[in-house]
């Protein structure tokens, strides 16, 4: 396999400390041995010691939700890369639509993000993804080809080796409704020859996640698609047993 799938669990603003020692408990005893994809959580930053702790030993891995886009110093109520990678985050979101649109996050703030979290040795996964009114008016690629082209003229392609892309169609996330594996597929691919127009080698490795609304039942279909490496899973990671069948939805 050139690319290992992976799965990662997007938890937004939600649970407390227990809520999620008992989710972590969940996961943990219902991925139980060998899997096929890499498992990846996403806490709320108050709460990565705390799950660290609880999979230290295991498979699953932890990141951040987002990161500062400067190193250290006066920025109250921000967590920077480095907090992240010394806490044990190997991975960091970055661009979600929710701080593309709540914090309006620009594509210049996102590019300093992944420089920040690439050079403190942890790998960014980066969130494209077009709104409803966009794809009904036929632009959907050219926004999320925008988003990611704005971020490689920053951080050059090659940057893109140690990077995970994942295509989150706005009108999919939190709603119920999923793009169909067609419509994901097609985004991918897309996505993809984007890269290799720059450089083959890099889109050939380069893991493209599906996120909006992946659930146990749709979550089989979308990642046998050939350019569909995994997903980012928001609502359904906050049940393990849910979140444990997606996880097993790749073979
Ligand atoms: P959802 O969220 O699975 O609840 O649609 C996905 C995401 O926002 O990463």
């Amino acid at each position: 396999m050139i690319r290992r799938p992976l799965v990662a669990g997007n938890w937004k603003m939600c649970g407390c400390r227990s809520d999620i020692q008992a989710l972590v408990d969940g996961v943990l005893v219902g991925l139980g041995g060998e899997i096929a994809a890499e498992v990846v959580v996403c806490p709320p930053a108050v709460y990565l010691d705390q799950v660290m702790s609880q999979i230290i030993g295991s498979e699953i891995k932890i990141a951040g939700q987002n990161c500062a886009s400067a190193e250290k110093g006066a920025y109250t109520g921000e967590v920077s890369a480095s907090m992240l990678a010394d806490v044990g985050c190997q991975y960091v979101i970055i661009g979600h639509s929710e701080r593309r649109q709540l914090f309006l996050e620009q594509d210049k703030t996102i590019a300093e993000k992944f420089k920040l979290i690439q050079a403190n040795g942890m790998i960014p996964i980066l969130c494209v993804g077009e709104t409803l009114e966009q794809r009904q008016s036929d632009n959907a690629n050219d926004v999320v080809g925008g988003q990611l082209e704005a971020v490689i003229d920053e951080v050059g392609v090659n940057a893109f080796f140690d990077a995970v892309v994942a295509y989150e169609p706005v009108w999919a996330i939190g709603t119920g409704l999923t793009a169909t594996p067609e419509q994901a597929q097609e985004m991918h691919a897309y996505i993809r020859t984007l890269v290799a127009r720059k450089e083959s080698g890099v889109a050939e490795k380069l893991r493209v996640l599906y996120g909006g609304s992946v659930k146990p039942e749709n979550a089989r279909k979308l990642f046998s698609q050939s350019d569909i490496d995994g997903g980012l899973v928001g609502g359904a990671s906050l049940e393990a047993k849910k979140f444990v069948a997606i996880v097993k939805a790749v073979i």
